[in-house]
């Protein structure tokens, strides 16, 4: 391989963009396209549309989009060419060594060493587990909490020995800089100069991305002291709320079950999977975001939560519901006995007891309800109460059906009036500030979809992508008198230019700088062909009549001005029979067969 851009060309040749995506996100066949929920944005309906012929993808809903590369940094929050890096690695692709003419070296390197430094504190913890004599408190504390040895070594688990520079002094040993694993959130900078251990006297929990590269750490004292828990701070390689703690070793699982479970802490998840539960994974010391849930849907879309029963669990399930309710998730919850955690359940009944419990999983919601209930004041004081903790949450919801259904539900179980409800819900919302509406957003892009609205500057741009080798009729025409959309004359000014006859259009959104151009792009390549190869050569000749039209009217603009009546009257005979041999630009054949989905 000579340089980067074959090499990328040659990726994009091996990779398949719907098998990629599909690893990530359940794609449906629909039509020409593949169709799935985004992994940007909330959505309920699916607007995420790949495209196999043209190897690129585009969601309806946010206008997110692009090939396979944008795809992996996006969905994987890397850079360029640590994207290419991972997909050439995938498909056996070999990278040019040492040139690097893809930007942003620095961070790319940077990431690349924090990735090693967590390694290689990762293995420092596990060996000291494993084979030290400093080791043994955590030994024995991981046996008293019945943790095996394959549970061990399955998820790397490890012991930071109780000193300020057990870390600091293995890393100076291994000629490591410290300033990066200061940054990595491993040791701490004290008065400017001195750096210590931040984990002390803790079993470590090393935390994995989708690529399995270890990001972070969990680490928990091993008696009542406070803090419980620490967790690796902000990094560039790690951000809290982003991640699931075991999702690399389970997604396989919740696809094949279809179906996740989700603890709260890195215990209930070590030992459920100790019991054969395979399909469980962790939040990590947070509420659930939507980043965590909209990670998990490509898999799944049967979420089972436990939350505990008391007033916090409660507040963490409302909290979550709506989350989950707009990513198109049904979560149901499942409630422990009290003083139990699902780490403690299991150990003490069992992998069937547990079982048992997930076929008793309630809808989130019911649960809500029923805790509120439960713990709700009599009287007045009491319905004002709830009311108040589930507005919030009911204009979270999309308007509509669903968002009807709940508040009838709530009414009718909590004795609150209806039509109270929805006063006070109009009344909230009155103070909301306008939000960027993605319903909004969607019938725009609906609108481009629609052949009736498809302007004689779709049609034309339309016309150059589907039949290239059309591009030289134009390319030394005035096309622009008949072209009024910037993006679409930056579009094919690109074309014009950049593409002699006969190349290759695939890379013409590498030339675009405005992302307004290259959603545009996107969409027209996603779109079917609007002329039939039979009417094609006539659509060409009705664009060359409608470019000479213009040009005659500016010249009888130009004449009539000048006052040059000869001119004038011949420009006009002109016209006229242009005029009486066209009446419009052919129109498509069939109109919806131009509808993607
Ligand atoms: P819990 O307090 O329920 O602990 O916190 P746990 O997971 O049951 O741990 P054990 O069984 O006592 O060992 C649940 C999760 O919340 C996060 C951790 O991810 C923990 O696993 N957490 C908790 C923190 O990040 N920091 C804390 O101080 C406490
Ligand atoms: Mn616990």
């Amino acid at each position: 391989m000579t340089n980067f851009s074959e090499a990328k060309e040659e990726v994009k040749k091996a990779a398949d963009i719907v098998e990629v995506i599909g690893q990530y996100v359940e794609l449906k066949k629909r039509g020409q396209n593949y169709v799935g929920l985004c992994p940007f944005h909330s959505e309920r309906s699916p607007s995420f549309t790949v495209n196999q012929n043209k190897q690129i993808y585009h969601c309806f809903g946010c206008g997110k989009g692009g090939d396979v590369f944008t795809f992996w940094m996006e969905y994987h929050n890397l850079d360029f060419p640590q994207s290419l890096k991972d997909l050439a690695e995938r498909y056996n692709i070999q990278l040019p060594q040492k040139r690097d003419l893809y930007a942003d070296k620095k961070k790319k390197e940077l990431k690349e060493q924090l990735f090693k430094i967590n390694d290689l504190a990762g293995r420092y913890f596990h060996n000291i587990l494993l084979k030290s004599a400093d080791g043994k408190p955590g030994r024995d504390y991981f046996s008293r909490r019945h943790i095996s040895q394959e549970t061990i070594s399955n998820f790397r688990l490890g012991y930071a020995v109780k000193r300020w520079d057990g870390l600091l002094n293995y890393l100076k040993s291994k000629n490591c800089f410290l300033d990066k694993a200061a940054t990595a959130g491993l040791l701490i900078l004290k008065n400017n100069k001195e750096y210590y251990d931040r984990f002390r006297g803790r079993i470590m929990f090393p935390i994995f991305d989708l690529n399995h590269h270890n990001i972070g750490f969990g680490g928990r004292i091993l008696d009542d002291s406070l803090p419980k828990y620490i967790n690796t701070p902000e990094t560039p390689i790690y951000h809290k709320g982003y991640y699931l703690y075991g999702l690399d070793s389970a997604f396989e699982n919740i696809r094949k079950r279809d179906l996740a479970i989700i603890v709260e802490g890195y215990m209930d998840m070590l030992v459920l999977r100790q019991h054969g539960i395979s399909n469980v994974i962790a939040t990590l010391g947070t509420a659930l975001t939507s980043d965590q849930i909209r990670r998990l849907k490509g898999y799944t879309k049967d979420v089972v939560v436990l939350f505990d029963p008391d007033d916090a669990g409660r507040k963490a399930a409302l909290k979550s519901f709506p989350l989950f309710l707009n990513e198109g998730i049904s979560a149901k919850v499942v409630v422990l006995p009290q003083g139990e955690d699902p780490d403690s359940f299991v150990n003490k009944h069992g992998s069937d007891a547990f079982k048992k419990l997930l076929e008793r999983a309630a809808p989130i919601f019911d649960f809500y309800l029923d805790q509120a209930l439960a713990n709700m004041d009599t009287g007045v004081d009491g319905q004002i109460k709830i009311l108040s903790e589930v507005l919030p949450v009911f204009m979270q919801l999309e308007q509509g059906a669903t968002r009807f259904l709940y508040v009838h539900r709530f009414a009718e179980k909590t004795g609150i009036n209806e039509a109270t409800v929805w006063e006070e819900l109009k009344h909230q919302e009155g103070k909301r500030t306008n939000e960027r509406d993605i319903s909004q957003l969607k019938s725009r892009f609906s609108e481009t979809q629609d052949p009736r609205k498809y302007g004689s500057d779709l049609q034309f741009i339309n016309l150059l992508l589907h039949y290239p080798e059309k591009i030289d009729t134009f390319r030394n025409q005035e096309w622009e008198l008949i072209v009024s959309d910037p993006e679409i004359i930056t579009i094919i000014k690109v074309i014009m230019e950049k593409f002699p006859s006969e190349g290759n259009l695939d890379r013409v959104e590498e030339f675009l700088d405005s992302p307004a151009a290259k959603e545009q792009l996107r969409v027209i390549l996603m779109s079917q062909p609007f002329y039939s190869e039979e009417s094609v050569g006539q659509a060409v000749s009705e664009f060359e009549k409608k470019i000479a039209k213009v040009k005659i009217s500016r010249s009888i603009r130009k004449a009539s001005a000048q006052g040059d009546m000869e001119m004038l009257n011949r420009l006009i005979r002109e016209k006229q029979d242009l005029d009486s041999n066209s009446k419009s630009v052919t129109k498509p054949k069939q109109d919806e067969k131009f509808l993607s989905n």
